[in-house]
């Protein structure tokens, strides 16, 4: 029996409610809100005292304060360990200076997380130029995989599927999505031009023909790459495709974008979505259950 006390920051008091029956843990509940000035209040209702805490943050963007006031709250009222668990990990795609003067801010926010929390536990963080969390974060990290999840959902609700990344990046959660639904994996050629424009090229899929074409990739956020994958496509004589995201960030106007391209788009639910289908929550539970 675990005494994990899992905590949510606002926003994610859906999937913290998942998380804390999925793995039985104690979900504890976070009061917060702003004084006249503008400035945070933060109580917690639950004693985090000589057990390790769990808090849940997928928006660090504008959760940041509030992780570091929740983390430092926790560890002074006794926790044993403070673990952030962000089922979607952000700031991982500015990972290098494009352009002079540019914040490498993937670097800065690992560095600040790190000297707030002992843990780290996410689900598919976008690492391209960077291999493994630890090359950023100075803490333990469990990077938990969602693509047989993924796997077994398109192998339930599509026939005769062909899995598609979008780019070179995908390769690595298309292959293996690919190989738990039992279909056979392509990989198309990207060239980003700008944050919202976007290049695909096709291979020859002449020997595809008449399979489902399902697009998996691990974030969407403007919709572009999907969107414009899925009219690749379709100029090459497939139907709509079947559009399944990891990080379902969608940028204002891009699940509308996606969906008009799409047979159907779902998620998984690291982020809460109205196209979540697939849960994370038990692969979280079970990893959260079996830290050292
Ligand atoms: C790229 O590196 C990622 O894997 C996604 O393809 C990308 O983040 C999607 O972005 P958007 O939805 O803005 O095209």
């Amino acid at each position: 029996m675990t005494n994990r006390l899992v905590l949510p920051l606002p926003g994610s008091e859906v999937f913290a409610e998942r998380l804390a029956t999925a793995g039985g843990f104690e979900l504890g509940a976070l009061e917060s809100r702003r004084f006249p000035d503008g400035e945070r209040y933060l109580r917690i209702h639950a004693d985090p005292g000589d057990r390790p805490v769990d808090i849940l943050c997928s928006n660090a963007d504008e959760q940041f304060l509030s992780l570091a006031f929740a983390a430092d709250a926790v560890r002074d009222l006794g926790a044993s360990e403070v673990t952030l668990v962000a089922p979607y990990l952000g700031y991982m795609r500015q990972d290098a200076r494009f352009n002079p003067g540019e914040a490498v801010t993937s670097r800065t926010f690992a560095r600040l997380v790190s000297s707030l929390v002992d843990r780290l536990v996410t689900v598919d963080p976008h690492l391209h130029r960077f291999t493994a969390l630890e090359e950023l974060y100075d803490i333990p990290c469990t990077v938990l995989r969602s693509a047989p999840l993924i796997g077994d959902w398109i192998a339930r609700e599509a026939s005769a599927p062909l899995v598609i990344g979008p780019d070179a990046e995908s390769e690595q959660w298309a292959a293996e999505i690919a190989a738990r639904a039992g279909a056979p994996y392509v990989v198309l050629a990207k060239r980003r031009t700008g944050d919202r424009e976007v290049e695909v090229t096709l291979p020859d899929l002449a020997m595809h023909h008449g399979r489902q074409a399902v697009l998996v990739d691990d974030i969407a956020s403007s919709g572009r790459t999907l969107a414009a994958a899925s009219q690749a496509l379709r100029d090459r004589g497939f139907s709509f495709p079947l559009c399944v995201v990891v990080h379902a960030v969608f940028a204002e106007g891009a699940y509308a974008d996606v969906s008009a391209a799409a047979a159907r788009t779902v998620s998984t639910d690291t982020l809460a979505h109205e196209s979540n289908a697939i849960t994370v929550a038990p692969l979280i539970a079970g990893a959260l259950a079996n830290l050292p």
